[in-house]
């Protein structure tokens, strides 16, 4: 099994990053020990803002034509989106418009977890609750969704570990539905 796993965020030091590489990592020595695991940063997709003129003068950008076919060379997808305002970063959106303009269904019928880290105690529900409801329209195939709030009690950056039992059993029950 192909994994893709990123972080829906252009920040540096993702919280999100920290948080999706736990999750491959656990995916793997716990339940998919044979996936294959490509973890992308979304700073090597750097793009243009979309916009029609763009696309109609200079085409879509090859940025996102590589991330386009990273997911759909990808058997399972782990992602965690930042929140921003409530909704997924300007990168991932900028990212996603373009690779809409690809084919619709940017997930490719894609099986996917999506999670969240936040630093407040929502644990990023709104953007998740946004990504539960559009996804599916766009091809994904949501097994599982999880989000990890006060990101700053629930990380042990020291070990890259989370902390708290609760989190990491919810995390290894949603992990167990992209592996099956
Ligand atoms: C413009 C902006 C808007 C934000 N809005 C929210 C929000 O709506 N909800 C939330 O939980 N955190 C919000 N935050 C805090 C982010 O969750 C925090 O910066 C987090 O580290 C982002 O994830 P990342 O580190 O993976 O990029 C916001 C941060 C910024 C810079």
């Amino acid at each position: 099994m192909k994994l893709l796993a990123f972080a829906a965020t252009n920040s540096r030091n993702s919280i999100n990053r920290a948080l999706v590489e736990y999750a491959a990592n656990r995916l793997k020595s716990s339940f998919q020990p044979d996936a294959d695991i490509e973890i992308i940063d979304l700073n090597d997709y750097e793009m243009p803002i979309y916009s029609i003129d763009r696309e109609q003068e200079t085409g879509i950008p090859a940025a996102a034509r590589d991330l386009f076919a990273k997911i759909g060379a990808a058997d399972g997808i782990i992602v965690s989106f930042a929140e921003h305002n409530g909704l997924v970063t300007a990168a991932w959106k900028n990212a996603f418009d373009w690779m809409s303009r690809i084919d619709g269904k940017v997930w490719q019928d894609k099986p996917m977890v999506m999670l969240a880290a936040s630093p407040g105690p929502r644990a990023g529900a709104n953007v998740l609750a946004s990504q539960e409801m559009l996804t599916p329209f766009f091809g994904g195939e949501i097994r599982g969704t999880l989000g990890i709030g006060t990101w700053s009690e629930a990380w042990d950056a020291a070990n890259s570990t989370l902390l708290r039992a609760e989190d990491s059993a919810a995390l290894d029950e949603t992990l167990v539905k992209l592996a099956a």
